[in-house]
């Protein structure tokens, strides 16, 4: 038979790439715990409802889903903001407010895979619900950087582009659109920077057919454009009518809570960022790499009205979602992902024909006994199963990435000593046996 491939858009984690993904779930992780929130976790897959109904068309279209055989329609999750609004709901006069949680699912979408694109990937999210402060939305946007600050990416790697669906939508009433017709203006906005001028301005004609009002929309959209020599924010509150002023002053204290928070230079006010879902009702944000603008690697927002739209009370929130492909490629780009590397503490080798019986008499000395001393004491060991040479032993240290070797020799070993080698500088030291096993870190310092 011929050999079946990997469903194109899926990932295989080999050794390597596992150690990768591993390092940055768990950077993920105590960046959530450091911040005070407590991880959740739910089902793969849902009722197909639950994604269709809140999310908007960009989630919709992009589901893997299926019938159960009692007929159910289900789907694997395309994202786990309605599972985490699922189960507050479910348990809401329960639970303490705010209520702070991270999760790091596995999640699906039927996406055409692209670079930072898969079918299948990995999102840290973090949301607080229970509350309507701004604070809440700042602390979110900061725990979002605190972890890339902490991957070594500064505000020179990354952006944090903000806007307000509040604000935008004050805007956009004051131009003369109708309430009820936004929820198809932020689509077509969100779209915008993504699409060449002409494609953008034939799919405006189309879905905006009163022609002056798109002037007034695209003269508004050019005016606001953030310019590097400008601070945008300020831009926006000369140039907003008086009816939308009052949107902006909250959504000025935003950017005043990221500052005292340290983390203002990552921060900017940019009216292009929409989001493509449709339950977002205050602040929006993406994280980009200021290289490659195009590619969003973290989203999120304020989304006041989900869960009560899934059947619970009116509760507010708001959160973010990462992603590890396009923050992995970022890492990569930058040599960031060294912290991922793997490899042994100590590969204990015995250099000489006397100790590769196993006798009972070296029973003390062997390397299965040192190997073991050495893992009891938490310490990652191994040993090469063969009995070989030197030479061969070394090499198999190498290719398992260990730090030190811990050499043991016929007529060292007889003294009670052992060499300790450097694996990476190549220098060697000659300790005794009990006084190395009592403290292996210290000897190797
Ligand atoms: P989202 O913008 O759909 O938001 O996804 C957030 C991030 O997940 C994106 O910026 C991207 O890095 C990553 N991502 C999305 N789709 C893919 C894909 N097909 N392949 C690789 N990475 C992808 C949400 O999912 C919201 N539920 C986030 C949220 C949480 N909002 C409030 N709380």
């Amino acid at each position: 038979m011929a050999k079946i491939a990997a469903v194109k858009g899926t990932r295989d984690f080999y050794p390597e790439q596992m150690a990768v993904r591993n390092w940055i779930m768990e950077g993920w992780r105590q960046a959530g715990l450091r911040n005070g929130y407590v991880e959740y976790d739910g089902p793969i897959f849902e009722h197909l409802r639950l994604f269709t109904e809140k999310s908007g068309e960009e989630i919709a279209d992009q589901l893997f889903f299926f019938t159960d055989r009692g007929g159910r329609a289900l789907a694997l999750r395309p994202e786990i903001t309605p599972t985490l609004a699922r189960m507050v709901n479910e348990q809401i006069n329960s639970l303490a407010r705010p209520i702070k949680w991270f999760s790091v699912p596995r999640l699906f979408r039927a996406e055409k895979p692209q670079r930072g694109r898969l079918r299948e990937f990995f999102q840290w999210n973090v949301d607080v619900i229970g509350s309507e402060d701004i604070l809440a939305d700042a602390e979110c946007i900061y725990t979002a950087i605190d972890y890339l600050r902490s991957v070594g990416l500064s505000s020179k790697d990354v952006v944090v582009k903000i806007s307000s669906r509040k604000v935008l939508a004050a805007l956009l009433k004051d131009l003369g659109f109708a309430e009820d017709g936004l929820e198809e203006v932020y689509v077509l906005l969100d779209k915008r920077p993504k699409l060449p001028r002409e494609a953008f301005d034939e799919m405006a004609a189309e879905q905006i057919k009163d022609q002056a009002l798109r002037n007034r929309l695209k003269e508004m959209l050019q005016r606001l454009q953030p310019e590097a020599s400008e601070d945008s924010l300020s831009k926006l509150k000369v140039l907003a009518p008086e009816a939308v002023q009052a949107d902006i002053v909250s959504f000025s204290d935003l950017f005043y809570y990221l500052e005292l928070m340290g983390v203002a230079d990552y921060c900017e006010f940019d009216i292009n960022i929409v989001r493509g879902l449709a339950y977002y009702t205050g602040p929006v944000y993406e994280i980009y790499d200021r290289r490659e603008p195009l590619r969003a690697v973290c989203g999120g927002g304020r989304y006041d009205d989900l869960l009560a739209g899934l059947g619970g009370q009116e509760v507010p929130a708001t959160g973010f979602g990462m992603g590890d492909v396009v923050l992995e490629l970022m890492l990569k780009e930058r040599g960031l992902l060294g912290g991922a590397a793997q490899g042994l503490d100590f590969f204990v080798i015995d250099a000489g024909r006397e100790l590769f019986s196993f006798s009972r008499e070296d029973k003390d000395r062997c390397v299965l006994a040192v190997v073991s001393r050495l893992r009891e004491k938490g310490f990652s060991a191994a040993f090469d199963y063969k009995r070989q040479p030197l030479g061969k032993q070394l090499k198999q240290a190498a290719a398992q990435k260990a730090r030190w070797a811990v050499i043991l020799g016929d007529e060292t070993i007889k003294e009670g000593k052992v060499n300790v080698k450097n694996m990476a500088q190549g220098g060697q030291r000659t300790v005794g046996l009990e006084e190395f096993l009592s403290r292996p870190g210290e000897t190797v310092k």
